[in-house]
């Protein structure tokens, strides 16, 4: 539906007090997003004119963010009047002041609302001439929410909040979502009327809708029975519970596009993520950021994947990857540490308590164990030996070591950076590489083994060591009896 005459206002001027956090309500973040980005994208989705964001408190730093994320979003500042008819009120400030069209209202904190709940309000009310098209829903416990009044005949009556709300208007299950359609005009009028005589002292939005039911206006109200569409979030712990249930959702659409999710409660999947056909996610699985994952790759059990791509057939075993690609048919971990600038070619492996940093390892390319690899370049089919040390820091700067391809360096050598190892070279092992190595070469430091006879025995006298000694020495001399 292009070109609909239509405003779309995102509340997120309040001041968040029961998340207790330095940080504003709305920049808490599900699925690796703030509240206000998920509530953002839903609101472009619709296709208005318009995508106003009200502010107030914190408003510079919501607003840093903002400029980034989706800089096409006006800012509206909200005065020092609180309530949410007042951040709408100045909202509609921010609109040409001829703007006839349809107004919607969504809040920050209600971070679940999907376009398609949108879109059907839209609908409804433009086809019943609405002045005002409420959402609501039935939930087993309302504390804290407004409660939807009705009359006897079942139509809607008014709003009453909470903290305003009798005893008996306190049972009611079916809570004002927070979610409205308005007419443009017909918003502006009411809310000129709504004052602040209530408990909390603030110009409340849900006044304008009581307020155009009394003047016989037309107010219609959709219901939808899927309650976290509208589970608003005030505290951490609906934070956590809205964070889980949008995880389930994720982890869901996956499933049904094909991939394995082994156990959703315990996987955890950022909404930029995206997954081939037939990749494989088991369970502790932290998938953050913006990530790729290729048909048919295994990542788990318990692997962080922060911002970086698995190739297809990959696996990754309990393992930190972060700013990482990792090829095609390639292994990592368990236990390993893949640093931002790690690349590691097709049928690579990057083995057991292997720290890598800045190293692009070729295809083919093996660094199986207790290593570190940092500000390196390596070719295809290489064998890193076990415990090896690319040293890239002299104090001061940091090197870049260069090995070739089908080099086989020894256990045990550290790469004092800068330096190069040609193509097809081999290293001893235990060598410290200082200078550069030419292809085909072995290097190795020439530092000759010495054995004094008997040390232990004589030094160690009578310890299981030295008696241990002196037993396999007596079987050696009676096997050559
Ligand atoms: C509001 C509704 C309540 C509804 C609930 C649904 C009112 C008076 N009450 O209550 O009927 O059941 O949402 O979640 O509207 N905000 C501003 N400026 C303000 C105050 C709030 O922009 O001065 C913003 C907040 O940042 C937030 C949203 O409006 O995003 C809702 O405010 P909040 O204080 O959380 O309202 P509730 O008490 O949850
Ligand atoms: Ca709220």
């Amino acid at each position: 539906m292009a070109e609909k005459r239509l405003a779309v206002v995102v509340l997120a001027a309040g001041a968040g007090t029961r998340m207790r956090s330095a940080k504003p309500k709305v920049m808490h973040e599900i699925a690796g997003m703030p509240m206000l980005g998920h509530v953002l994208t839903t609101a472009h989705a619709l296709g208005g004119e318009h995508v106003i964001t009200v502010l107030r408190h914190q408003r510079d730093e919501i607003a840093s963010w903002l400029g980034e994320f989706s800089p096409t979003t006006k800012i509206a500042d909200q005065d020092e009047l609180a309530g949410t008819g007042r951040a709408v009120e100045c909202a509609l400030e921010a609109l040409p002041a001829d703007f006839d069209g349809a107004v919607v209202v969504v809040s920050a904190d209600v971070p679940l609302l999907d376009t398609q709940t949108l879109d059907a309000m839209l609908v409804t009310h433009l086809e019943a001439g609405a002045a005002v098209t409420l959402l609501s829903t039935w939930v087993r416990n309302p504390a804290g929410y407004g409660r939807i009044v009705r009359s006897e005949d079942g139509e809607f009556a008014s709003i009453v909040e909470h903290k305003d709300a009798t005893d008996e208007q306190l049972e009611i299950g079916e809570i004002n979502a927070g979610v409205y359609v308005f007419d443009a005009a017909k918003l502006r009028s009411a809310l000129g009327k709504v004052g602040t005589a209530n408990a909390q002292g603030e110009k409340y939005l849900t006044d304008a809708a009581t307020i155009l039911k009394g003047e016989s206006e037309k107010v219609e109200l959709l219901s939808v029975a899927d309650n976290w569409l509208v589970a608003g979030v005030n505290d951490r712990y609906q934070l956590s519970e809205v964070a889980a249930e949008l995880n389930r959702r994720i982890c869901f659409g996956w499933q049904m596009a094909g991939v394995t999710i082994v156990d959703p409660s315990n996987t955890w999947i950022d909404i930029r993520a995206s997954i081939d056909e037939d990749a494989v996610i088991l369970p502790g699985t932290h998938i953050q950021g913006v990530c790729t994952i290729g048909r048919g790759a295994k990542v788990g059990p318990e692997v962080v994947l922060v911002d970086s791509q698995v190739g297809d057939f990959a696996s990754v075993v309990k393992s930190h990857v972060t700013g990482s690609v990792i090829g095609d048919g390639a292994s990592v971990g368990p236990f390993a540490y893949l640093r931002p600038g790690t690349d590691l070619g097709a049928d690579g492996k990057i083995g057991t308590f292997v720290e890598t940093k800045n190293a692009k390892i070729g295809a083919g390319t093996k660094v199986p164990h207790l290593s570190y690899v940092g500000d390196a370049v390596i070719g295809v089919e290489s064998n890193i030996g076990a415990g090896t040390i690319f040293a890239n820091y002299d104090g001061v700067s940091k090197h870049q070591s260069v090995i070739g391809s089908h080099v086989r360096t020894g256990s045990h050598n550290v790469f004092v950076a800068p330096i190069s190892i040609g193509d097809g070279a081999y290293t001893a092992a235990g060598t410290v590489v200082r200078r550069s190595v030419e292809p085909g070469d072995l290097a190795m430091n020439v530092a000759p083994q010495r054995n004094i006879a008997d040390w232990v025995l004589s030094r160690r006298e009578g310890s299981k060591a030295a008696k241990a000694a002196e037993a396999a020495k007596a079987a050696k001399a009676s096997e050559t009896d």
